[in-house]
């Protein structure tokens, strides 16, 4: 975390007598650290404590005159690399929700582009309700990064989910959504991910039983080893990783453009997403009625989105992935070859294996090389793909390099 600013919202709850520490954990990683107080934190404590343990001057009024003329709210919210807001209120949480800009913390919430975390903290109660289960739906779709809470005695003498996380995860969690020193920091990663559907009429369409979840992973960890990173999402509800930028995508026609589009610039693309390879010749244009015993749809082929990246002159590292059902690894590398590709990672599906669940399995194979990442979490997994592409891209610029020391 050295040389790394962040913005620390503190809202008005009492778990802000934490915060002052969390700002020393902070700051014993190296980082600096802004602290902007809303008006109901200021109720629990003071902002000369956290003046002196951040060693800034607390921000919290958006007409501080004196405060905005030596750094405007514009600016503060550019200056940070990250934002946490801990402990966040049920009350911060609705209001970032709905895009408010009514106090300094909501407005520069708004007007970052910096990753955005909350540890909310809460009584249990408020915490289940409706209303705040609404607001962290939306937050986590924005790629808000929810940390916590939880569960365990409460302030106010019930027991339930709603503490905030203690100051020391708080640090690591903010050092991790970070690392933009990591492996692949100044690198831009296009990834796709999840199911597309091919339309069959209005009401229909023809999918298939990816959840998007290893995709997703392989975002969060390339946006954690430091990369710019866009995700190219078919329909699938998952949260954005924080600080990934997402487009949203249904067919494999959309999903083609939007690649294409995104293309510019990229240094890697991965290719997760479990493109249909066939679509309906043609989409009715009302809803097909039952008038027959039987029916045929006619399919035609889709583009192969991955063959057309790596097929392209100004290719980036391309990195597909198989699904395999039998002789995993032989297909696999048929695969590697046939698309031109610079690396494949191959699973088992099929059995309950992969699809929809939690943990799987991987063999990466490369042009001359081969790994096996055994079972884990898909984020462990991804993680160990993410590191697999990072050292194949440092080999080629060491390649580079070399060539042009002999030359
Ligand atoms: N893929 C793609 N566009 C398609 C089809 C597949 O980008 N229209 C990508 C997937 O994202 C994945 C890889 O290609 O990275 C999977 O290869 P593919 O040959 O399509 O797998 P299968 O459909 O399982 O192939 P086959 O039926 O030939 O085994």
């Amino acid at each position: 975390m050295q040389g790394k600013r962040i913005l620390l919202g503190v809202t008005g709850g009492i778990a802000a007598y934490k915060s002052p520490d969390l700002v020393r954990r902070l700051r014993e990683r190296g980082a600096e650290v802004q602290v902007v107080m809303t008006a109901g934190a200021r109720e629990f404590v003071t902002p000369t404590t956290f003046q002196a343990v951040s060693g800034r001057t607390v921000r919290s009024d958006l007409w501080d005159a004196a405060a905005e003329a030596a750094m405007g709210h514009i600016e503060l919210a550019r200056w940070a690399h990250a934002v946490l807001v801990a402990p966040a209120s049920a009350d911060f949480l609705a209001r970032l929700a709905t895009g408010q800009a009514d106090d300094l913390l909501a407005t520069l919430c708004l007007a970052t582009e910096a990753p955005i975390a909350v540890a909310p903290a809460m009584n249990h109660i408020m915490w289940a309700n409706a209303a705040t289960r609404a607001n962290i739906g939306t937050l986590t779709q924005r790629g808000v990064q929810v940390f916590g809470p939880a569960e365990g005695d409460q302030a106010c003498g019930e027991v339930g989910e709603g503490r905030m996380l203690e100051p020391l995860e708080l640090a690591e969690r903010v050092g991790a959504l970070l690392s933009g020193s990591g492996a692949l920091a100044g690198r831009r990663v296009l990834i796709t991910a999840g199911p597309t559907r091919e339309r069959i009429d209005p009401v229909r369409f023809i999918s298939n039983r990816s959840s998007g979840k290893m995709g997703f992973a392989v975002a969060q960890a390339a946006r954690e080893a430091g990369a710019t990173v866009v995700l190219v999402a078919g329909p699938v509800s998952l949260p954005t990783p924080a600080g990934v930028r997402r487009v949203d995508v249904e067919s494999a026609a959309d999903m083609l453009a939007a690649v294409l589009t995104e293309l510019p610039g990229t240094d890697v693309f991965i290719s997760t997403a479990a493109v249909a390879d066939y679509r309906p010749a043609r989409a009715a244009e009302h809803k097909i009625k039952k008038t027959t015993e039987t029916m045929e749809l006619a399919m035609q082929r889709t583009t192969d989105v991955l063959a057309t990246v790596a097929a392209r002159a100004d290719r980036p590292l391309v990195v597909g992935f198989a699904a395999e059902t039998e002789a995993v690894e032989q297909n696999a590398r048929t695969k590697l070859m046939k698309k031109n590709l610079d690396m494949i990672a191959a699973n088992e599906v099929g059995h309950d294996k992969a699809f929809d669940c939690e943990d799987n399995q991987l063999i990466v194979l490369s042009r001359n090389g081969r790994h096996e990442l055994g079972r884990a979490g898909k984020l462990t997994l991804a993680r160990g793909l993410v590191g697999l592409i990072a050292q194949d891209l440092a080999a080629r610029v060491g390649a580079r390099t070399r060539g042009t020391a002999r030359a």
